[in-house]
């Protein structure tokens, strides 16, 4: 039994099988686990997760050997195969992802036929299953909080079957306003935006989406359900402690070696279409056409791991990457490397050796919930490393009077707004620098955990 119950589909890190068969635990993906793991050191909590690769499965199974999880017990749900494909590939990353995040191409997608009818069935299953782990074994009054858009639809049934606990949901993603969610049907807005507000409280990191969601709940559901911000930032002393691994000094000195003298302009992402990295590579093929004396001057390192792969919309986006910089460091390579370096890998000393380095940082999603990138790159740097931001990333609202603006769909913009981040003046880039590492080092996630857990309540009615 648990007072303090934490639910998310990826657990605080990924369970793998070791090389003689142990299990062992490696780096979690994605922006959420990790932090969540890091804000729960300290706290007797139960994490309930998914199952989702071998390891995890057998763990499920045979139970998490202790300590592989760090402070909290780990309870991994694992369900049929067919189960996760809908709810997890169909449903929460073919489908609410791209609706939260504005990505729909409407003249095609989404297909909502029977297929996708029997996927969001699956989705169902999915969060009653986490539901009902939660209600089988969290104490009398416990506090439950439960993260994003794969577990939406468990706040109704905690608020049927224990309404006694205080719960909260965290939505790490953008809110999409209430005419985007037209492209759900109407019943199936109602039951998501219905189950959201059967939480006691609904978390955002901006103002703008947690006002999406009140207005969408308020047209759907005639009622404003109770909603906050809560903005998560860095843990600047793991960071720093992580960055001052022998590994990470290794990659910095390849890195600088591969510079050679040269400004270094660095992005990392997944590998996914809402961070928009194909208009941040036509951006800077735009600059080194119109300002030929940045040739040979700046080179851009683009890290991005591999996610998704078993969406052909993210198999798509990796190979038009793959074919824009080859054609683009064909037209400008000199002999040897192209101005642009892309490492398609998840290698995180490496990154976080370029984020020291960086002289510009670019991140210009077409929307994200936050993008926790713009506050890690400020402050681990070393160069007073200008910020390249989308004001459609979260981060925006606290860092954006710190950073170059970047309109996400404007490629010549991006491009004049590049070439202005690599010309600033020292005495600015310091002082822009200084603000954003302090700002980015705001709301670590023990504390912004706190406040998530504080929001608990007894769902309304
Ligand atoms: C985003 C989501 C997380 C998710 C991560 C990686 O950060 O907010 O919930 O875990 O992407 O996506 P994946 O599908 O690999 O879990």
């Amino acid at each position: 039994m648990s007072g303090l119950v934490v639910v998310s589909n990826r657990g605080p890190a990924t369970i793998a099988i070791g090389p003689d068969g142990q299990l062992v635990a490696r780096h979690g993906a994605g922006g959420l686990a990790p932090s969540l793991a890091r804000a729960l050191r300290g706290e007797r909590a139960r994490w309930v997760a998914s199952a989702m690769t071998e390891g995890e499965r057998r763990a499920a199974r045979e139970g998490v050997p202790a300590g592989l999880a760090g402070d909290t017990e780990l309870r991994l749900v694992d369900l049929p195969p067919e189960v996760r494909d809908g709810a997890y590939r169909v449903v929460a990353n073919a489908t609410l992802w791209f609706l939260l995040h504005g990505l729909f191409d409407r003249t095609r997608r989404p297909v909502l036929d029977r297929r996708w009818r029997e996927a969001f069935e699956r989705y169902r299953e999915f969060n009653h299953a986490f539901a009902d782990e939660v209600a089988e074994t969290a104490d009398e009054g416990a506090t439950v909080v439960v993260h994003d858009y794969h577990l939406f639809l468990v706040g109704a049934r905690l608020r049927a079957v224990r309404p006694d606990l205080a719960t909260v949901h965290f939505t790490h993603t953008p809110f999409p306003s209430a005419d985007e969610l037209e492209v759900l049907p109407r019943a199936v807005v109602h039951e998501l935006l219905d189950s959201m507000a059967g939480f006691g409280s609904c978390g955002f990191h901006t103002a703008r989406w947690r006002d999406n969601f009140q207005a969408a709940a308020r047209a759907a559901l005639g009622r404003v359900p109770a909603a906050f911000v809560a903005p998560l930032g860095t843990d600047a002393d793991e960071l720093r402690r992580v960055a001052a691994d022998p590994a990470c000094a290794v990659a910095g000195e390849a890195l600088d070696a591969e510079l050679d003298g040269r400004r270094l302009l660095f992005r990392s992402d997944r590998v996914e279409p809402s961070k928009n990295l194909l208009r941040g590579f036509l951006a800077f093929e735009e600059l080194l056409e119109e300002r030929p004396a940045w040739r040979d001057r700046v080179v851009f390192v683009a890290r991005a791991y591999p996610s998704r792969q078993d969406l052909p919309e993210y198999l798509a986006y990796r190979s038009e990457c793959e074919h824009l910089v080859a054609r683009i460091n064909d037209r400008f390579g000199s002999g040897g490397d192209g101005p642009i370096r892309l490492r398609i890998e998840d290698d995180f000393p490496a990154t976080l050796a370029a984020l020291q380095r960086s002289d510009v940082l670019l991140v210009n999603p077409i929307r994200d919930g936050m993008n926790l990138v713009a506050k890690e790159g400020p402050v681990l740097n070393r160069r007073d490393g200008v910020l390249a931001l989308s004001p459609a990333a979260g981060a925006f609202a606290e860092l954006g009077a710190h950073a170059v603006e970047v309109e996400p769909f404007d490629v010549t913009g991006t491009a004049r707004a590049l070439e202005r981040a690599l010309e600033l003046p020292a005495d600015e880039r310091a002082a822009r620098a200084g603000a954003l590492a302090r700002l980015g080092a705001a709301h670590p996630p023990a504390e912004w955990f706190h406040e998530l857990a504080a929001h608990a309540a007894r769902p309304a009615g």
